[in-house]
């Protein structure tokens, strides 16, 4: 990870909740650097910190202290006006639960952030239809969520994520509600979307099969991470979902 140049650096990151009387320590000197175009996987234990570090990353969640250099700039001194446009036109984000606005069509959904971003109608729906042929879903542009199936919603999600284009895609189990066929499709997007944009992309995931591919592996642990390749990939029993036989399974054939 030396030839590209940085695109995180995290220094001293550190970030605790007060709960009642007492203070958790999540992320706790956590340091780390990140090339631009990695892809790293993030595992860890339930409650190891894996949101809380993706919230922090993508500037949804203000750190404690520390700082991350985001292309050399350090964002956590950011205004928040200025961070709200950052974060819009430079992160993106997809979360195991696809959180499209259900009264909208794919389409509409996949235009969202170029709206608040204020792109031009015409070059926004271009760029949308393109990303959503991008994740095969040009024949159901205009279908609204509640007409698609958890994997095709989560590639609507997936093409709102990248519609303008970001240089960091942070996912938080993405596919962890979507059964092992539907998910395999989804990772597949993302290794093609790396490779044709060199997105960088954290991606939490209790799927080992997904982490092993990944070229890089990051273990949370402690309120640290750790590069690793030997990891324990043992799915929480909370979250069984990377398993083959999930619940909810609208695609399987
Ligand atoms: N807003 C919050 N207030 C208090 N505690 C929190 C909050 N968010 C997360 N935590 C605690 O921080 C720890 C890490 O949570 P989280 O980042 O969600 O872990 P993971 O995603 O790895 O399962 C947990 O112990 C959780 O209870
Ligand atoms: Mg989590």
């Amino acid at each position: 990870m030396t030839e590209a140049p940085l695109l995180l650096d995290i220094r001293n990151l550190r970030k605790s909740f007060v709960h009642g009387d007492k203070t958790i320590e999540v992320l706790n000197n956590l340091n780390l650097e990140v090339a631009q175009g990695e892809m790293c996987a993030v595992v860890g234990a339930s409650g190891a910190g894996k949101s809380t570090f993706l919230n922090v990353v993508g500037t949804l969640d203000a750190p404690t202290s520390g700082t991350i250099l985001f292309g050399g700039e350090d964002i956590t001194r950011f205004s928040a006006k200025k961070l709200a446009a950052f974060r819009n036109r430079t992160i993106g984000f997809v979360f195991q639960f696809h959180y499209l606005l259900p009264e909208f069509t794919a389409l509409e959904n996949v235009m969202m952030p170029g709206l608040i971003q204020g792109v031009g109608s015409r070059e926004l729906e271009a760029s949308a239809r393109a990303v959503l042929d991008e994740v095969g879903l040009s024949h159901r542009v205009t279908h609204k969520p509640g007409e698609l199936s958890g994997g095709e919603q989560q590639r609507v999600a997936l093409a709102r994520a990248l519609v303008l284009r970001p240089s960091l895609l942070l996912a938080d189990e993405p596919t962890g509600n979507l059964d092992h066929v539907t998910a395999q499709g989804i990772h597949e997007l993302f290794f093609e979307m790396n490779r044709r944009y060199n997105t960088t992309m954290l991606l939490v995931t209790h799927n080992p099969s997904l982490a092993e591919r990944m070229p890089r592996m990051l273990r949370l642990d402690g309120g640290a991470v750790h590069d690793s390749r030997s990891a324990d990939l043992t799915p929480d029993t909370s979250d069984t979902s990377d398993s083959p036989d999930s619940p909810d399974s609208p695609d399987s054939p």
